[in-house]
């Protein structure tokens, strides 16, 4: 038995300082969730700048070895000092990210058709919470196709994701699909952003835009938006404009960028990371970061 004796300190309960964790969650929309969520999005969302670089090498889930991410193994980890959150599929994640990473993850749920079909738009979901929770998910990623065929199963997708999300405080990344015949108008990502926000999505994937009928279409989404929306890279763009597209994101009011073939099939892949790590972070302009990119790969 341990001698008790002398072990007595004097206690101070500073009865006279109110209650220090009074400050509101800085994530939109997060206000009114319970902690677990806050923290997984705390892990997604830098608490300083509120922004988030993520890097999307989930294409495999439906383009197989996609031109950049022949190996994962070796493009992954030199990135990964780079950005924020690593959005993969659970068979990329397992077998090429080292566990000792200490990056949010995004995890691709959602999935069923590959490039060999013309309608890309049915998925079922295809990860169980249960594994997500093994995986240690900052959020769970879902395709939703409004107006396409699977507009029905995406949204049911979608529902079965966030309820088990709601069960056990994960956050769910709504991902908005643009079919081939669907227009890319201010219209259209008002309807898609909005229904998938709605549906208690914690946060919304979309792509930036630029409608001539509308021409703060973009700023207009976001501020319909409830929770933060990150922007897709989409197809390559020379460097300088794919620099351009994040900086007018952020500025439209995009809190970052789930770009994925932009960096990882950029010739100097970490200089491009480290460049929109620039605009998203340290409020660089697009010139101002395709010069450090200039820089960077000449150095
Ligand atoms: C979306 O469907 C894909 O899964 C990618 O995550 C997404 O397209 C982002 O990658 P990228 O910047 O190459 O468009």
């Amino acid at each position: 038995m341990a001698d008790k004796d002398g072990l007595k300190v004097a206690k101070d309960y500073h009865t006279e300082i109110p209650f220090g964790n009074n400050s509101a969650f800085y994530v939109k929309g997060a206000n009114n969730l319970d902690w677990g969520m806050k923290k997984h999005l705390a892990n997604i969302f830098d608490p300083k700048s509120g922004n988030t670089v993520m890097f999307a090498f989930d294409h495999g889930y439906f383009m197989g070895s996609t031109a950049g991410l022949e190996r994962l193994d070796l493009v992954i980890p030199k990135l990964m000092p780079s950005i924020d959150c690593l959005m993969g599929t659970r068979g990329a994640l397992r077998t090429c990210v080292p566990p000792e990473n200490r990056k949010a993850i995004a995890l691709r749920v959602s999935s069923g058709s590959s490039m060999l079909n013309d309608d890309l738009s049915h998925e079922v979901v295809a990860v169980d919470v249960a594994d997500a929770i093994r995986m240690n998910a900052d959020c769970m990623a879902v395709q939703t196709f409004i107006g396409a065929d699977g507009q029905l199963s995406s949204i049911d997708n979608l529902s079965q994701v966030i309820n088990a999300g709601f069960k056990y405080s994960i956050p769910t990344l709504g991902v908005v699909a643009v079919g081939k015949e669907m227009a890319r108008t201010s219209r259209f990502f008002k309807l898609a952003t909005r229904i998938i926000a709605e549906m208690g999505v914690q946060l919304v994937k979309t792509y930036y835009f630029e409608d001539p009928d509308d021409p703060n279409g973009f700023e207009e989404v976001v501020a319909a938006c409830p929770v933060p929306i990150v922007v897709a890279g989409g197809k390559k763009l020379p460097e300088k404009d794919a620099l351009a597209m994040a900086y007018k994101s952020i500025q439209g009011g995009a809190r970052g960028l789930d770009m994925g073939r932009n960096i990882f099939q950029s010739p100097h892949s970490v200089e491009m990371a480290q460049a929109i790590r620039r605009i998203v972070h340290e409020g660089y302009t697009d010139k101002q970061a395709y010069e450090f990119y200039q820089d960077a790969i000449h150095a």
